[in-house]
């Protein structure tokens, strides 16, 4: 009936009171121990915790002393950190060398500074409490000039202000739309910007959390149903310096594969072998690249996970072998619904092992997924994560490297759409019910997937795409945005949320190119793939009877133009590669929005219509049906067209055309980019690996190339190379120097280096000497140089 008018009813009205909250009251004693400042207050108690000079954790317990355990995203323990107290009558002040925090005493509040005074977070008059129904929450100042970004996966507009936002991991099919504030992962996690400055806020806490920076116009608060208030300060003061800090609580993700990064084809679903066969003969014929092809629930006995249908395919080993030796990986789904069959191994094994969810009498918890009547395994359980993980040598031994994790909010087909919340979790020991667990089911699921995996695949590297998620999720899994629509608006949304989901430390993301559910037209493909080059993950998928949209399904024109785009993801792979290298490191999103490079412009402070790749590329894909102009922001700067070589100067709004064929790209001027060469998959050897610079009248520009084996951890032991190019405009004279490092050995014996522009009349030195005789091809407005690795 929510569907229809009734919803509208008069007789509906919610009562307007809310319900009754408890503020903390005054402070009536402080102790530290250790390195815990504890306070005492009339109605809670509050721990204050330095986990790093920049970084303090708040947590507030309004019944007993908080117990100050961490959900599973936090990777680290606390640092010492040397804190200078300062008491007066009025007030308990804890510095750092960085931050500062000030607890008033009446009532107890507490607002937290940077070395210079700056005001990141202050609590209003009602501070921190709970209400009746024991829900935790605080209440925070919104100044005119804050604006939020992060919580995960969202729908809507890049900056979060005005904005009310739940986190509980949902199967939501239908609408994916503005209005819509949970969707498949919950990341409780949040950045704010303000006059330039960022800081960032972690709230740990993993039941349903709602933020909600809507409701009053000056005041944002966050809330959750249940456990403790526990928030992490993060000070920034840059937007990269918060990731770097959010990443150092709850990880960073390990290098993914290279073949990860290729371009993906998947379909629900390729539903036999032939058809696979099939499809992967198009690739190769129309010289189309692919890496990666995903079979979804069909190839799977009866939606049996580790299984395969034998009639459907009757000889997976072998069409793995083949399709492995022209360079192709495959990638099953794999849910976690267990059939319930009593002779089907999984679940024999589930059951008597004792690893499905149960009620806490003992009875398992049984609901219906795909198989039907499935049961689910207790994930939060290390030894039945180990089980999970153990199982997947099914799929490597047939030489599958990558797995796909959906329907693991987990999904149910019932009213609340999952788990009956009173079902019990057994985390090694203690046990907690789903409603508390509920957000970090496919979190859990990835690590027992991925570790699992990684343990099988004897040092190479493996790729997990999953679909649920928590804060953390990126050290395991690359996540998409679930089950999007072919409509234009969707490829609209799919931009500031994937944004979003880097600023929230997910780096690997991005959406169904094409759009999954209802039908894609040509141009929507055309459009929709040429921002798919540019997204971190790069995966066409569509939905059961829906129009096909593989690239060649609209006729020549959109077949070329897909092709063109595809095959650039190929051409920009070392320069992609490079950024997922920073991003592992850093934790710092290859996908960035404008703001995280020009946090002082506030053009870009809800710029949703573009974005950065790294420091220096603006993608400004066209989303519009019969569109062939778009206005484009530039930034401070000059910038380069990169298919027509225009240079534009920067602090403008730009008109820009854009055929069909043609995905605006701006480079700036004073910086690199790296390129290699077109191929069928990534697996074919690197032979033309090119280095581009924009050369600048004057300063300096610097890059470090990255690469490895693109497959296994040996990176890890020092098999790298970072190429260090940094070069000195003088007018006319470019110096260049140039250093390599690491061990390894990249395909390439040569590269060339590209200069862009007119540089007939330009000086090139390398290393203090001139190397102009080294040049090789002039190629209209650039010129290239050939030199040894
Ligand atoms: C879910 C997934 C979708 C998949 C389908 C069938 O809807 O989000 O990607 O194709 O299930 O497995």
């Amino acid at each position: 009936m929510q569907d229809t008018s009734f919803a509208i009813h008069p007789g509906s009205k919610k009562s307007i009171e809310g319900v009754p909250y408890h503020d903390i009251g005054n402070l009536n004693s402080f102790t530290k121990v250790d390195n815990i400042f504890s306070f005492v207050c009339e109605q809670g108690f509050v721990n204050l915790q330095f986990y790093k000079e920049e970084i303090v954790r708040v947590v507030m317990n309004p019944f007993a002393s908080p117990t100050m355990e961490s959900s599973f995203a936090l990777v680290i323990e606390p640092e010492v950190v040397e804190v200078d107290v300062r008491e007066t009558i009025e007030t308990i002040e804890l510095h750092t060398s960085k931050l500062s925090i000030k607890v008033f005493r009446t009532p107890f509040r507490i607002a937290i500074y940077d070395h210079n005074e700056r005001i990141l977070v202050q609590e209003t008059i009602r501070g921190m409490g709970y209400n009746d129904k024991k829900e935790v929450i605080c209440y925070k100042e919104m100044k005119k000039e804050d604006h939020f970004y992060g919580f995960g996966e969202k729908t809507s507009f890049l900056d979060k202000r005005g904005e009310k936002m739940t986190m509980w991991n949902s199967d939501v099919f239908a609408p994916h739309n503005p209005e819509i504030d949970a969707l498949y992962q919950s990341i409780p996690f949040f950045m704010t910007l303000n006059k330039g400055f960022a800081h960032g806020i972690f709230f740990d806490n993993t039941f349903k959390s709602v933020f909600d920076m809507k409701t009053e116009n000056d005041v944002y608060s966050f809330s959750a149903e249940g456990g403790e208030l526990d928030y992490y300060v993060m000070l920034g003061p840059t937007p990269k310096n918060v990731l770097e800090q959010y990443t150092t609580l709850t990880g960073r993700m390990d290098i993914p594969p290279k073949w990860a990064l290729g371009y993906h084809q998947s379909r629900y679903s390729y539903e036999t072998e032939a058809e696979v066969r099939e499809l992967v003969n198009h690739f190769l014929e129309k010289e189309i690249p692919v890496d990666a092809i995903y079979l979804d629930i069909h190839y799977m006995d009866g939606y049996r996970v580790f299984t395969f249908d034998r009639e459907r395919f009757p000889n997976p080993e072998q069409l793995l072998k083949d399709l492995k030796k022209a360079g192709i990986h495959v990638i099953p789904i794999v849910d976690p619904g267990v059939k319930e069959d009593p002779e089907y191994s999984i679940y024999q094994e589930g059951i008597y092992g004792d690893k499905f969810c149960q009620y806490i009498d003992g009875q398992i918890y049984h609901g219906d997924v795909w198989p039907g009547k499935s049961a689910f395994p207790d994930f939060t359980n290390s030894d039945v994560r180990k089980w999970w993980g153990e199982k997947h040598k099914f799929y490597t031994d047939m030489g599958i490297e990558g797995i796909w994790n959906d329907m693991n909010e987990p999904a149910v087909f019932n009213e609340t759409k999952t788990m009956d919340t009173k079902v019990m979790h057994n985390q090694d020991g203690s046990l907690k019910t789903h409603r508390e667990m509920h957000n970090l089911y496919g979190f859990y699921m990835g690590e027992a997937t991925y570790s699992g995996m990684k343990n099988l695949l004897n040092g190479k590297r493996p790729f997990l795409l999953t679909r649920a998620g928590y804060a953390g999720v990126q050290r395991y899994a690359a996540v998409w945005t679930g089950d999007n629509r072919s409509f234009w608006e969707h490829l609209q949304m799919a931009i500031p949320m994937c944004m979003n989901l880097g600023i929230s430390g997910v780096a690997l993301t991005g959406p169904d190119v094409g759009g999954f559910a209802h039908d894609t037209t040509g141009e929507l493909l055309a459009r929709w793939t040429q921002f798919g080059t540019f997204t971190p993950y790069f995966r066409n998928h569509s939905v059961l009877e829906s129009i096909r949209q593989e690239p060649w399904s609209f006729g020549e024109e959109i077949e070329a133009v897909v092709k063109k785009y595809i095959q650039l993801r190929y051409k920009w792979m070392p320069h992609l590669y490079t950024l997922f290298h920073e991003a592992s490191k850093t934790g710092v999103p290859v996908m960035r929005p404008l703001f995280m490079e020009y946090p002082n412009d506030h053009h870009t402070f809800n710029l949703s219509d573009q974005f950065l790749i790294g420091d220096n590329v603006i993608v400004a894909p066209m989303t519009k049906p019969d569109t062939f102009h778009r206005v484009v922001y530039l930034p401070e700067g000059n910038w380069i067209n990169y298919w027509t070589g225009e240079v534009s100067e920067g602090n403008k709004h730009i008109l820009v055309e854009a055929k069909l064929d043609i995905l605006p790209i701006f480079i700036k001027e004073g910086s690199f980019v790296s390129n290699g060469s077109i191929k069928q998959s990534t697996k074919q050897l690197e032979e033309d690996l090119q280095i581009h610079l924009y050369p600048s009248n004057s300063g300096t520009a610097s890059y470090v190339l990255y690469e490895d084996d693109g497959n296994t951890f040996s990176y890890e032991q020092g098999q790298y190379l970072e190429k260090h190019i940094n070069c000195e405009f003088h007018g006319n004279r470019l110096e260049f120097t140039i250093e390599n490092k690491g061990t390894y050995k990249p395909d390439w014996k040569q590269w060339s280096l590209i200069i862009h522009g007119s540089v007939e009349e330009k000086e090139v030195l390398l290393n203090g000497e001139e190397i102009s005789p080294l040049l090789i091809q002039n190629e209209g407005e650039m010129v290239r140089f050939k030199l040894d690795i």
